[in-house]
């Protein structure tokens, strides 16, 4: 039986906003995405008025849950102060308390913004950025997880680029993720990884419409209600650039680092710097940054080539006081074998750039010694 947009708005304008009316009348919910069983939406409302809809959220996500031949529902509330509009002065004390069990304790000031409880079994969440798209960012951080697990060390790896989530195609991930009795989503085994991707959720082109609130909602959600279960590491491919929906994450998400990808072309080394001052502004040790596509290596004669004038990662990195991690070539075998859903660190294990790769993990894990047990 599949379930339809109408079933859910029916359910939902069973649920009343915190002002009394209906939820389907309350000019709150995104448009709904129904995925094969799958429902997902978003509840925005004005920052000030918050905590007073989490309950809101349960409710509706129980509703949702509740409609026969729907597998899994993921809502987010996202806060976001409405554009010209006074918010109206709230008691302190008043509203309805947030009432899903599942959250992490609030932090005294209890915006739902500054979650940043640890992740129970998760040693340590580290984010894989970039200042823009297309740089490498989530080939790097598919081979860097593959290369922390060659290490021996257990690995996940969240794809929470919802601006274009490309996790799915790199490991060839068709499937979509088992819910277990708890109703938490079973992340997917892959060449030894447990892998989400908000991929798996909704298609490509849905996600590319998706507004900065709403994204941060969702991660959060895909790191929480996940069963992770134990993981020295948890790669996170975070979404390009270094606007405010990038530094929120930054903020919500229980970092123990970032790595920064940057190619060697100077516009993308300014955008690794606002990335590098983001990661600042909140806190989060940058690792290192990984220069992708540093030189070009000519698959024929095996020629070396400095097409974006190599080594401006690494020279910037010492500027910086930064530590440098490493250089990925660019190269066909990379591209290829990312593109296949055959990472080139599990297609080729002994070649060249799984050995880079490896190389570059281990860096990564000397800078986690003393948080991750195994590293
Ligand atoms: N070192 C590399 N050599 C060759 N191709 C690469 C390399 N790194 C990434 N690519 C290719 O570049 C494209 C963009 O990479 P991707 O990892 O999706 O970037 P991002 O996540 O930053 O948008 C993909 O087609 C990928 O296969
Ligand atoms: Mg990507």
């Amino acid at each position: 039986m599949s379930v339809t947009q109408q079933q859910v708005l029916e359910s939902l304008s069973r649920v009343r906003s915190p002002h009394g009316v209906a939820l389907t009348e309350a000019d709150v919910l995104s448009a709904i995405t129904v995925n094969d069983g799958k429902v997902f939406f978003s509840i925005n409302v004005d920052a000030q008025e918050a905590r007073a809809w989490e309950s809101v959220r349960v409710q509706a996500e129980s509703v949702v849950r509740a409609i026969p031949g729907v597998t899994s529902a993921m809502i987010a509330l996202t806060a976001e102060r409405k554009a010209g509009s006074a918010p109206p002065p709230r008691p302190a004390t008043g509203g309805v308390k947030p009432a899903a069990a599942h959250r992490p304790p609030q932090s005294p000031q209890g915006s739902p913004m500054s979650r940043q409880a640890e992740i129970p079994g998760v040693a340590a969440v580290i984010a894989v950025a970039s200042g823009k798209g297309g740089v490498g960012k989530s080939t790097t951080a598919l081979n860097l997880a593959l290369g922390l697990r060659d290490l021996g060390l257990k690995v996940g790896l969240l794809d929470a680029d919802i601006y274009g989530p490309s996790i799915p195609r790199l490991t060839g991930i068709r499937e979509k993720p088992e819910l277990n009795s708890d109703r938490k989503m079973i992340p997917i085994e892959r060449f030894g990884l447990s892998v989400m991707s908000i991929g798996f959720l909704v298609e490509e082109d849905t996600a590319m419409i998706w507004r900065g609130p709403m994204v941060m909602s969702a991660i959060t959600q895909m790191l929480r209600d996940v069963v992770w279960g134990t993981l020295d590491v948890l790669v996170v491919d975070m979404p390009p650039g270094t606007g405010d929906a990038q530094l929120t994450l930054a903020q919500n998400v229980p970092l123990k680092g970032a790595i920064i990808i940057s190619t060697p072309q100077d516009l993308s080394l300014i955008d690794a710097r606002r990335g590098l001052a983001m990661f600042k502004k909140v806190n989060v040790p940058v690792l290192g940054i990984v220069e992708n596509m540093s030189y070009f290596q000519c698959p024929h004669c095996g020629t070396r080539s400095d097409i974006f004038g190599h080594g401006g990662a690494r020279h910037e990195a010492e500027r910086l006081g930064v530590p440098f991690l490493g250089e990925v070539p660019l190269h066909m075998a990379i591209r290829a074998t990312s593109d296949a859903g055959h990472p080139v660190v599990v297609s080729e294990p002994d070649g060249p750039h799984a050995a880079i790769y490896r190389a570059i993990a281990a860096k990564v894990r000397d800078q986690l010694r003393g948080v991750v047990a195994a590293a």
